[in-house]
C-alpha cells in the first residue's frame, strides 16, 4: 500500500477563522483534516465540494447531541441533514444492535450510495458511525466532527472504526478513513475537566514515542492547557494528528510500525480490567505509561530523570500517577496475558529507550510487570 502524509498552513478566507489542515494520503484514500476554533463553520463547504454528496444523516450521542446539535445545524445552514440519529451516550452503544438502529434509519432517510454519514461525538461515536458508513453499502463517505480530546488527538486519525462484541473490544471493524475530520476546538470547552485530561494522556504518548520537543511544549504549556485557550489546543491537535498520521501513513494496517501506538497500553489495558474500569482509559493509559517507562528504566533503558519528569507531567495534566487502590502482585499480569497485544504466549510492551526512542514488541516478564505496578502504589 502506498501512503504517505504531508503537512501545510491552511487559512479560510473567513477574515476570523484560522484553520491548521492536514492532508492524510493512505493508499487511495484521503482525509482532509481541518482544526481550528469554529472549525465547524467549513462544514457547507466540505459537503458541497469536497465530498459531494446528496444526502446525509448526522450521528450524535445524545449528550453532545444536547449539547452541540444546535451549532452545528446552524453551521451546516443551507445543508439539512435527511436524519439526525442518536444513541444513548457511552461505551454501551458501541455495539452491533446500535449499528443495525442506526442502519435502519439510513434506509428511512434514504441514505443512498450518494450519501454520507456525519459523526458527531467523542471516540465512541467514530468508532460505531464510521463502522456503519464503512459498512453500509458496502461503504459509503463519512466526515467526523470529533467532540472529546481522545477523539480530537487519537480516534479521528487513522481509519479504523469498530464496534465491540461480548467476546472482547473492538472485535469487528473495518478499516475506512473519514474523507474528512472536522475538529472544533470549541466543542472540547463543554467536556468535564476530568475527560479533558485523560485524553492528554495520549498526547504525552505520541511526544514520548515520537517529539522530544513536544514533550517541553506540554510542560510549558501544561496551564494554558488545562485553561483550554484556543492556541495552546488547536498546537495541541495539530501536532498531535500530524504526529498519527506519520505513524498510520507508515503502517495504515497495522502489520508492524503502527503498534508503536500501543506504548502505555499493555500495561494501561491490564489496569482497565483490574480496576473494573473506574479509572477513564486514559488515566489507565498515564499509569500504563509511567509502568512501562518502569520496566525500560529497570532494564537500563531509561534514565530515572526521564522517568520522573514524564510522571510529573502527567499530573501536571490532572492525571493519576497512583493507583486508584491497591493491585495484588500478578492482577495485572493476568489480565495482561488475555489481552490481544499477547504475541506467540509472550505479553508485549511498547519500551522507550530514551526520548522518541521506541522499541516495539518487547517481551516483558512477569516479576517485571509486578515491579512496574508495585511503583505506582508509592
Ligand atoms: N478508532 C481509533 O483509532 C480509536 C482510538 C482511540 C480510542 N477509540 C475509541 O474511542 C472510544 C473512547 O472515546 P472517548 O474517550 O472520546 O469517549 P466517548 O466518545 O464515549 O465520550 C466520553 C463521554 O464524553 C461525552 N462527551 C463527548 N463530547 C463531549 C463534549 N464536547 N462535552 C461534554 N461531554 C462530551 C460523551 O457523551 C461521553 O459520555 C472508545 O470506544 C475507544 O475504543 C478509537
Amino acid at each position: 500500500m502506498r501512503a504517505h502524509a504531508r503537512q501545510k498552513l491552511f487559512q479560510r478566507p473567513d477574515k476570523w477563522v484560522v484553520m491548521q489542515s492536514i492532508e492524510i494520503y493512505v493508499g487511495s484514500e484521503t482525509t482532509r483534516v481541518l482544526i481550528g476554533p469554529g472549525a465547524r463553520s467549513a462544514l457547507p463547504d466540505i459537503l458541497d465540494t469536497r465530498v459531494r454528496c446528496d444526502r446525509f444523516a448526522i450521528v450524535a450521542d445524545a449528550t453532545v447531541a444536547s449539547l452541540h446539535l444546535p451549532s452545528i445545524l446552524a453551521a451546516l445552514a443551507r445543508r439539512t441533514p435527511a436524519a439526525v440519529l442518536q444513541v444513548p451516550p457511552g461505551e454501551a452503544s458501541k455495539t452491533l444492535a446500535s449499528a443495525e438502529r442506526l442502519y435502519g434509519g439510513l434506509a428511512d432517510a434514504k441514505i443512498g450510495r450518494d450519501g454520507l454519514v456525519l459523526a458527531l461525538g467523542g471516540g465512541m461515536i467514530g468508532d460505531l458511525a464510521g463502522f456503519v458508513a464503512a459498512t453500509w453499502l458496502r461503504g459509503i463517505p463519512f466526515v467526523f466532527c470529533p467532540t472529546t480530546t481522545e477523539a480530537a488527538i487519537d480516534a479521528a486519525i487513522g481509519g479504523k472504526t469498530a464496534i465491540n462484541h461480548p467476546a472482547g473490544k473492538n472485535l469487528i471493524g473495518a478499516f475506512h478513513a473519514a474523507a474528512a475530520v472536522v475538529i472544533d476546538s470549541d466543542f472540547l470547552r463543554t467536556l468535564p475537566a476530568r475527560d479533558f485530561s485523560a485524553g492528554l494522556a495520549e498526547s504525552v504518548k505520541h511526544a514520548l514515542i515520537a517529539d522530544g520537543a513536544f514533550l517541553d511544549w506540554h510542560e510549558q504549556e501544561a496551564a494554558r492547557l488545562l485553561a483550554r485557550e484556543a492556541d495552546a489546543v488547536t498546537a495541541l491537535i495539530l501536532r498531535n494528528c500530524g504526529i498519527k498520521a506519520d505513524v498510520v501513513a507508515r503502517d495504515a494496517r497495522e502489520r508492524d510500525w503502527r503498534a508503536v501506538l500501543n506504548f502505555g497500553h499493555t500495561v494501561g489495558h491490564a489496569l482497565e480490567h483490574v480496576l473494573g474500569f473506574e479509572l477513564r482509559h486514559g488515566e489507565c493509559v498515564a499509569l500504563g505509561i509511567i509502568a512501562e517507562n518502569e520496566i525500560a528504566r529497570a532494564r537500563g533503558w531509561l534514565d530515572a530523570a526521564v522517568c520522573e519528569r514524564v510522571r510529573s507531567l502527567l499530573a501536571a495534566l490532572g492525571l493519576p500517577t497512583r493507583l486508584p487502590r491497591p493491585v495484588s502482585p500478578g492482577e495485572a499480569w493476568a489480565a495482561a496475558r488475555v489481552d490481544k497485544k499477547v504475541r506467540g504466549g509472550a505479553v508485549r510492551c511498547v519500551l522507550l529507550r530514551g526520548l522518541a526512542k521506541p522499541e516495539l514488541s518487547v517481551p516483558i516478564e512477569r516479576t517485571e510487570m509486578d515491579a512496574a505496578v508495585a511503583c505506582l502504589a508509592d
